[in-house]
């Protein structure tokens, strides 16, 4: 089959499109034909090496030389373990840890997977998963936004803050949004009452103070995040910095103790309940899916560096199989 595989840390000129062995499905897994992934920062994170935790499989050279961990296709052959899909079967899902998906066939087990609603497209579908879950857990299961609370959200114009930003929204929260300039109108436009451009504006230092922050890019410490919580408030890192990430371990319990503001690493789970839900929420138009740019298989590179360089608004997705 084709991939696109990496053999060292770097920029996307070292994704190269290789002939590659087909996989084959554990018992526990299914072989699926993929027909489209999205990308998310995750994979960008894979290929550059950075934060030092995108390198936990491999210091020095990436483990696993396929990313794209967010998959939508069809099921081509499953394992004698597996109860919940058959043949046939279009899913779709979260390959996390290992990725994968950037590729014609990637094997997945039934965990993090789900239907894909027949009248959803496969780009539609292989848009939500790890956005959905990040979202979904930061603003309403851990979150749990009450109507008329403050909530931030750190990194809101990227792949998780288009539904954090709405989620927040449905749940009856003042919301602000924190992103680049270039993204201010669009946070706006997806339900942002406030928008901050971080090069202008650092939250944590307007004197303002707010129930929830969900942070998807951790660029200010938790000292200051602190600063920027009401009494009671909770904050949430779900990706970023790895020095905000020790912070909130070693640090967050104090901080709670002390002051009563929860700060914490938002470890996701993911249930394939949240894909459901999220599908349900789009199409009955509660929440927008927004595709900002698709590209084929073979220009995957190009995706990726669109995204690393700030320029996506919404998700980008690689159609794999033309239909
Ligand atoms: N906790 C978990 O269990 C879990 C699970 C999966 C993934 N993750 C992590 O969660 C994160 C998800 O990110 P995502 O996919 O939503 O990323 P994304 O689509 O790249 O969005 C991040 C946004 O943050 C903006 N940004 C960059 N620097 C910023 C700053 N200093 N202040 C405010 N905004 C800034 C980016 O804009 P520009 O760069 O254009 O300026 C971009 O619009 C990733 O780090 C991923 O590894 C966590």
């Amino acid at each position: 089959m084709k991939a696109i595989v990496y053999h060292e840390y770097g920029s996307p000129d070292v994704l190269k499109l290789e002939e590659v062995q087909k996989p084959t499905p554990a018992d526990n897994q299914l072989l699926i034909k993929v027909q489209a992934v999205s990308i998310n920062r995750s994979d960008w994170e894979g290929l550059v090496g950075k934060p030092l935790y995108a390198r936990m499989g491999g210091l020095l050279k990436p483990k696993d030389r396929i990313l794209g961990s967010d998959i939508a296709g069809t099921v081509e052959a499953v394992g004698k373990d597996v109860k919940k899909f058959k043949l046939g079967d279009e899913v779709f899902g979260l390959m996390l840890n290992y990725g994968g998906g950037f590729a014609e066939y990637a094997c997945k087990s039934e965990k993090a997977l789900a239907l894909k609603p027949a009248g959803m497209t496969f780009e539609a579908a292989a848009a939500i998963p790890q956005a959905a879950f990040i979202a979904l857990q930061g603003i309403r299961e851990k979150g749990q936004v009450m109507p008329g609370q403050k909530v931030l959200i750190n990194g809101a114009g990227g792949g998780t803050g288009v539904f954090a930003i709405q989620l927040a929204k449905l749940a009856g929260a003042e919301v602000t949004g924190v992103d680049n300039a270039e993204k201010l109108d669009f946070m706006r436009s997806l339900g942002a009452d406030h928008v901050i451009d971080y090069a202008k504006n650092d939250f944590t230092k307007n004197g303002q103070q707010y129930d929830l922050i969900l942070d998807v890019i951790a660029s200010r410490s938790v000292f200051a995040c602190r600063r920027a919580l009401n009494t009671n408030g909770r904050y949430f890192m779900a990706g970023g910095s790895v020095a905000t990430m020790f912070q909130s371990l070693l640090i967050g319990p104090w901080i709670r103790r002390n002051t009563g503001k929860n700060i914490k690493l938002l470890v996701v789970q993911t249930e394939s309940k949240d894909l459901v839900y999220m599908t349900e929420l789009i199409e009955s138009g509660k929440v927008k899916l927004v595709i900002d740019k698709r590209y084929p298989l073979s220009e995957t590179a190009e995706a990726l560096r669109y995204l690393g360089e700030g320029r996506a608004k919404g998700k980008v997705v690689i159609t794999v199989a033309q239909n």
